[in-house]
């Protein structure tokens, strides 16, 4: 059977960024449903790196939706930094998402035909931030990711790992306080993955409340809180007490030799 250990509150007056409580999902399919989740309870604090693992059809995508803004549970509820979202329309929805929350996909979902720093700047235009400042925002989270040199370079141009650092730029601009991650390395090599999670610990340390799902365990290993899934049932709840150095590790590794991350034939 799988173990369950709770964890208690960081501290009793600390909120949780995301709470969810006894949160359940059907999709309707063909002539039947589809239980993605089946009561989900759960804290996440800010400050926190978690990892979000379980087989392929155990619910974590649609828990990420859901935490996302980007859908409404079944039943239960779920509430981003305090605010119940689980009955918002479409629209409030959206309000949220843009505001709160920053979104990095395996395949990067950048528009091809648009600069490195007008897909960062897309969400401010979506959050209506001030014209004046769009460009100057975008140009300081593209520094953050190592990028700054590379603001007018198109998709095509860029290497896999250059490109998740646009879509991990892209979904900072607006100062989320959360920040989703679905497989963020499942397209990348190792380095260029160890690479984008020594990015992800620096955010964290900044403060940024991190969730990445992953099937990769090596990849679960970098953060403090492991949350394993089965069946659309949360199975597992686990601290990392010693979570990888990816600083360090990549400081011990030779060079890299192609910057752009490709086989060498
Ligand atoms: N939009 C949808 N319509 C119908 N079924 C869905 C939909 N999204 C997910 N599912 C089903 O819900 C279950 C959980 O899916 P998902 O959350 O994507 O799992 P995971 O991300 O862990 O692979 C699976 O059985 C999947 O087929
Ligand atoms: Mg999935």
């Amino acid at each position: 059977m799988a173990e369950i250990q709770t964890i208690p509150p960081a501290a009793a007056a600390d909120r949780p960024v995301i709470a969810c409580r006894d949160v359940a999902k059907t999709y309707a399919m063909g002539g039947g449903v589809v239980q993605a989740l089946r009561g989900v309870s759960l804290d996440i604090f800010a400050g926190e790196f978690v990892a979000v693992m379980g087989p392929s059809g155990s619910g974590k995508s649609t828990l990420m939706n859901l935490v996302g803004c980007l859908d409404t549970p079944s039943a239960g509820r779920v509430a981003i930094d305090g605010e119940d979202v689980s009955d918002l329309s479409p629209d409030q929805l959206s309000d949220i998402r843009s505001r709160r929350i920053g979104f990095v996909f395996q395949q990067f979902n950048l528009l091809r035909r648009t600069s490195a720093l007008e897909n960062v700047m897309m969400p401010l235009m979506y959050a209506r931030r001030p014209v004046t400042d769009r460009a100057e925002r975008a140009k300081r989270c593209l520094g953050m990711v190592g990028l700054g040199s590379r603001t007018d370079h198109f998709p095509s141009q860029l290497s896999g790992g250059q490109q998740q650092r646009v879509a991990i730029a892209r979904a900072l601009v607006n100062d989320p306080t959360l920040l989703l991650a679905d497989e963020p390395t499942g397209a990348l090599d190792t380095r260029t993955g160890m690479e984008i999670l020594e990015l992800f610990q620096r955010l964290n340390r900044q403060g940024i409340t991190i969730v990445v799902v992953t099937h990769d365990p090596e990849v679960a290993a970098a953060a403090s809180r492991v949350l394993t899934f089965r069946d659309g049932r949360l199975v597992s709840d686990r601290r990392n007490a010693s979570p990888r150095d990816l600083a360090a590790e990549l400081a011990a590794l030779p060079p890299a030799n192609d910057e752009a991350g490709e086989a060498v034939a």
